[in-house]
């Protein structure tokens, strides 16, 4: 059985493992040969395929990125449908696809599958906010580059007596920052699950610097104060069609230091959070997932994505995983907050 790969959406660290993992067992296990497609749907819809003999995946799992490249291709745009597609594989003496990306991917993967293609699923996103998946790989990545680049943060903040405040990545959710912040022993920790004032945002900040502690707030990106929500929601959309996001940090630094009076600096960790080499954790995680993958088309259940379940990896269906965005649970969120201020 011939079996095609794609990376889609966001790159994650892990996703060399992952393909690492499928091409190793494959070959191995089930006498499997694979092909990866270039940059996600695109290659799928336009035929762009590379061999992924043995070889080609030797050392992978310790690189960053994608060894096949990605990118954000809506498979039904352009060129693309399920006959195209079809087509397409029954040229390349594709028989099945392993598509590895996140909840966009993951709802083409489906609607493809609904159309009589033979695909299943890997869960991807540093955001880790897949439902149906009690971890996603790049998650524990994210949280150690967040971690490590907030702990400079506080000696520098030390050093001058200033408020620190970092924001990392996290569009929906506040998976990232709330560990990053919990890991780093940060002041005050901020998600878009948790609506919080600008007054209590600067009540934790003047109780850490009456304590003689430089100020150390951590902020996902997609958190917006209750007296910014009127504003953010007239700044549209981006080109892609998400909320136009980034800079929230900024825009706090300035506001804070005026109702504190402590001199504050913002840093936007950005893109870093994605980049280089992934944990040992996701490693693993991401080589397990890659391995279950190949196990699901040996067995037929299309339709499927492999996901974490406690410490075991598991079969689910696409849809177990849309639509329900994994939030960070209201008793996590108090937890961290006992120890603001
Ligand atoms: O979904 C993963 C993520 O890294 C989000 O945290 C972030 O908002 C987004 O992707 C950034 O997307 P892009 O790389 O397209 O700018």
């Amino acid at each position: 059985m011939k079996i095609g790969i794609l990376t889609s959406g966001g790159d994650c660290p892990g996703l060399n493992a992952v393909i690492r993992g499928a091409v190793l067992k494959g070959i191995k296990v089930h006498e499997q040969e694979f092909v990866g497609f270039r940059d996600g749907w695109r290659g799928v819809v336009e035929g762009d395929v590379i061999d992924l003999p043995r070889h080609a995946v030797r050392g992978i799992s310790k690189q960053g990125g994608t060894i096949l490249g990605t990118s954000r291709t809506n498979p039904f745009e352009g060129k693309g449908g399920a006959e195209a597609i079809k087509e397409n594989l029954d040229r390349l003496g594709i028989d099945a696809v392993i598509a590895i990306g996140g909840e966009g991917t993951l709802a083409a993967a489906k609607r493809l599958t609904d159309l009589g293609l033979k695909i299943v699923g890997v869960p991807k996103t540093v955001d880790n906010d897949l439902d149906a998946t009690d971890y996603t790989f790049g998650f524990d990545t994210a949280v150690q580059i967040a971690t490590e680049a907030i702990d400079r943060l506080r000696t520098t903040g030390e050093s001058h007596s200033r408020c620190m405040i970092a924001e990392v990545m996290g569009r929906h959710v506040g998976w990232i920052a709330l560990h990053a912040g919990m890991a780093s022993g940060a002041h005050a920790i901020l998600i878009p699950e948790q609506q919080t004032s600008i007054e209590q945002i600067a009540e934790w900040v003047s109780d850490a610097n009456a304590r003689g502690r430089a100020p150390l707030v951590v902020v996902a990106e997609g958190f917006v104060p209750s007296h910014m929500e009127q504003a953010h929601s007239e700044r549209g959309l981006d080109t892609f069609g998400r909320p136009r996001l980034g800079g929230i940090a900024d825009q706090l630094a300035p506001e804070l230091e005026s109702r504190t009076g402590i001199e504050t600096r913002a840093t936007i960790l950005g893109h870093i959070q994605r980049g280089g080499v992934p944990t040992s954790f996701d490693r693993v995680l991401a080589t397990r997932l890659g391995m279950a993958a190949v196990d699901s088309v040996k067995d037929e259940l299309w339709g499927t994505m492999v996901s974490l379940n406690g410490t075991e990896i598991a079969h689910v269906g696409f849809e177990a995983a849309l639509g329900n965005l994994k939030r960070v649970p209201q008793h996590r969120y108090e937890e961290a907050a006992i120890l603001f201020g």
